[in-house]
């Protein structure tokens, strides 16, 4: 036969309880204050070797993993870096040399090589970055967005 819970067995159960659902309502807290603070209005820099302008034909967009990113370089020399993630919810989008499309495998959204919404759901274009060359370096940065 079990023995009946002491009233301050109970007590003492109700407080360890409420102190780890406390702490991990904290933890939870903690990381959206953070997500929704700290990471709005701050520049992202990547950087990268200049070596990919060898490896790139004017007008045909190269993707570039490491800095997430796709790097066009335009018939008269200029570059444009466009941000490798699709503006509906975040997939990464493929280049159509066929269609000349930036195409979302996850909803279908497409982009022109501007970043111009051609086809939703995507309601915004995708995100330019800014480039710049600097001897060896290219650099993209990404200007915080606003509300939208
Ligand atoms: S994530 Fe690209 S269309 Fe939905």
């Amino acid at each position: 036969m079990r023995e009946p819970v002491s009233l301050d067995k109970r007590a003492f159960l109700k407080v360890v309880a409420l102190w780890l659902f406390g702490a991990i309502g904290m933890f939870f807290a903690w990381g959206a204050v953070r997500f929704a603070f700290f990471s709005a209005g701050k520049t992202r820099v990547r950087e990268f070797s200049s070596e990919v302008l060898h490896k790139m034909e004017p007008g045909v967009p190269l993707h570039l993993p490491e800095p997430a990113a796709w790097l066009l370089k335009n018939t008269d020399g200029t570059l444009v870096a466009l941000d490798d993630r699709c503006t509906h919810l975040g997939c990464r989008q493929k280049w159509n040399p066929d269609r000349k499309l930036f195409e979302c495998p996850c909803h279908g959204s497409e982009f022109d090589s501007e970043g111009s919404v051609k086809r939703g759901p995507a309601t915004r274009p995708i995100e330019k970055l800014t480039v710049s060359v600097e001897s060896d370096r290219i650099r993209l940065t990404a200007k915080p967005q606003g509300p939208s």
